[in-house]
């Protein structure tokens, strides 16, 4: 065995990474789903392989490709087939984090043909779809799970109610109103805040970098 790869900080860890967003089918053409691209999850999948974690990565549509060849990739399109893919390796896993952009809302009916243009406006119903963090959040065991949350406004409290509400060790509230963080650019901006609501600002970075400041804290946390 190689000395160094024993050294590894996450070595003989498990952690599940839910990426991307989802898309949920309005007829067999046409989806409800949202701009996320991925980054933030694939660069956090690969930063835990790096470290020697053994990384299980739940992705919703998306056009990433991974580096490392270690990392196991179940790729699905809705939020309920995230939720079930979750839920295969979750009770196995030592971390998960949650950073997919799940759709909230789904067509309540989904349309088996072709929805055709009419001269009136389209209703669509839209239903809740299941919250997969805060049920994997009410199904905690040994697990470290770190959730992610988008604000535009009253960022902290929101943040805060979000760790309580879905059992979190540790949230990344992420800064939409600063230029370069958010969807589809390479940089972020992010405040860690752990249950105690102890919070730690880092600057604009990479998201790899963002990735690499994530699991020095989870690290940190838990003493791996
Ligand atoms: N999340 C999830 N399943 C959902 C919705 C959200 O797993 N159906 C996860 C996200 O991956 C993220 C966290 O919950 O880690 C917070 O997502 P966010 O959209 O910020 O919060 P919501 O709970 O959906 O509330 P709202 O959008 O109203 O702020
Ligand atoms: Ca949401």
């Amino acid at each position: 065995e190689n000395h160094l790869l024993q050294q590894l900080p996450l070595r003989g860890k498990k952690v599940l990474i839910t990426a991307g967003p989802t898309y949920e089918p309005i007829d067999p053409v046409r989806f409800v789903g949202n701009h996320s691209t991925g980054k933030m999850g694939y660069d956090l999948a690969e930063e835990a392989a790096r470290n020697g974690a053994e990384v299980f990565l739940v992705s919703g549509p998306s056009h990433l490709h991974l580096q490392n060849p270690n990392i196991h990739i179940t790729r699905v399109q809705t939020a309920d087939q995230m939720h079930k893919a979750c839920l295969e390796v979750y009770a196995e896993v030592d971390i998960a984090i949650a950073a997919a952009a799940v759709a909230d809302y789904r067509p309540k009916n989904v349309a088996s043909e072709k929805i055709k243009k009419k001269d009136s406006c389209l209703h669509l119903e839209l239903e809740k779809t299941v919250d997969i963090l805060a049920d994997l959040g009410s199904k905690k065991e040994k697990q470290f799970l770190v959730g992610f949350a988008l604000e535009t406004e009253n960022e902290f409290e929101n943040a805060c109610l979000k760790i309580e509400r879905k059992n979190l060790n540790l949230i990344v509230l992420n800064s939409l109103r600063d230029a370069g963080a958010g969807f589809g650019v390479p940089t972020n901006k992010v405040t860690l805040i752990d249950a105690h609501k102890a919070a730690t600002d880092l600057p604009l970075m990479t998201k790899e970098n963002v990735a690499a400041a994530i699991f020095q804290r989870i690290i940190q946390m838990t003493h791996a």
